[in-house]
């Protein structure tokens, strides 16, 4: 079994980052939340992983490497745009050969891991095995029929008139029985060639899929919103660590880990929270569900559940809330101007302004 790990796309959601960064690397209690999924695909027993990659290819090789670090094999696969799941499967054919996998889309966040499912699926090889959640709104989702028995009969893609609220979870197993439905695929109505499709396929050529619903928490973390949601889920069970500098005129509240050679000065700091290596806080308050990442700076300010990524800055700035903060950016107080805000954005910024 080989697992199929979906790490290219176009990430439009989470513009402006994803215009330098890819968003399966935005980190989530300062680890990258790709890592997270490859994690719990090695803890599923599988070694060998094809990683599917587009534009910010370097930077996912960057990360992940030969993929050792988690106990994996990993290889590159090379999709030159993004042109649909079901077309990353495709260009993986040689790569997967005869070899059973499961496809796990590199921005998913599953509690709970997929090491049962990995297990039902190794004992009773249907053709497809998909995993479904409830969800209050299934429009925006891939959702499901099923017949009484739970076995698939229908998949629609973000559907105007749901038939049921099971919207699809991005973890799939395949046998290389879905190489012959890929093949005959043609581009949807948006111009991606879809895995829902080909798992229509299957069922209509009278294949059995099977699906699992699962209770526990999952997230696709393609928006901001998500994102700052799994980051708050996965700061509430952090251990708390102290191993940077805390001065005594500062207050560290409940769940905080503070990494080494980070330093806190005068500071409130209220948890959960993760404070990355070689940060400095200083004269500010640091609220719940906040990460920061490493080399950041929080002068003369107050935030709170936000993340911040390596190396950003924010000084003289009361409050941040609700806010995903790119590497290296600036937010600093307007000088002699007190009622103006100066903006210098990049191409699809987002700012809110509370005044
Ligand atoms: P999506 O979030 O569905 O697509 P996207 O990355 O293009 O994002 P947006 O809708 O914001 O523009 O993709 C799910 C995962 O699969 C994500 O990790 C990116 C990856 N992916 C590929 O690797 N190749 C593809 O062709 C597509 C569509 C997605």
């Amino acid at each position: 079994m080989k697992a199929l790990v979906l790490a290219g796309g176009s990430g439009t959601r989470l513009r402006p980052i994803t215009h330098t960064s890819a968003k399966q690397l935005v980190p989530v209690a300062n680890k990258p939340v790709l890592f997270y999924g490859l994690e719990a695909i090695a803890a599923a027993g599988i070694r060998d992983i094809g990683i599917v990659v587009g534009d910010t290819h370097a930077e996912i090789r960057e990360a992940v490497g030969d993929g050792a670090a988690f106990g994996l094999r990993a290889t590159y696969l090379r999709q030159d745009a993004p042109l649909g799941l079901a077309h990353a499967v495709l260009i993986a054919r040689d790569y997967l050969g005869d070899d059973d996998f499961v496809m796990y889309l590199g921005d998913n966040f599953i509690v709970g891991g997929i090491a049962d499912i990995v297990a039902r699926f190794a004992r009773e090889r249907p053709a497809a095995q998909i995993m479904l959640t409830k969800v209050a709104d299934p429009r925006q989702f891939g959702v499901a029929e099923l017949d009484a028995e739970g076995r698939v009969i229908g998949l629609e893609e973000k559907p105007l008139e749901p038939k049921s609220d099971l919207a699809l979870v991005g973890v799939y197993l395949f046998t290389p029985e879905v190489h012959e439905a890929v093949a005959g695929l043609t581009p949807s109505g948006r111009g991606e060639l879809e895995i829902t499709d080909a798992i229509g396929w299957l069922i209509a050529s009278g294949r059995r899929v099977e699906s699992t619903i699962i209770s526990g928490y999952w997230k696709d973390t393609g928006n901001v919103e998500d994102m700052l949601e799994v980051n708050r889920l996965v700061l509430e069970s952090v251990e708390p660590r102290v191993a940077g500098r805390v001065d005594a005129a500062s207050q560290v509240i409940g769940r905080v880990v503070i990494e080494p050679g980070a330093v806190v000065e005068r500071s409130r700091i209220v948890g959960p929270v993760i404070v990355g290596a070689g940060a400095r806080i200083a004269d500010s308050y640091v609220g719940p569900f906040t990460s920061v990442a490493a080399g950041c700076l929080i002068a003369d300010s107050e935030i709170e559940y936000s993340i911040m990524m390596p190396r950003a800055a924010i000084s003289g700035v009361a409050r941040i809330g609700a806010s995903l903060i790119g590497h290296d950016v600036e937010v600093t107080r307007a000088p002699g101007t007190p009622r103006s805000h100066r903006l210098v954005l990049g191409d699809h910024s987002k700012v809110q302004i509370s005044s």
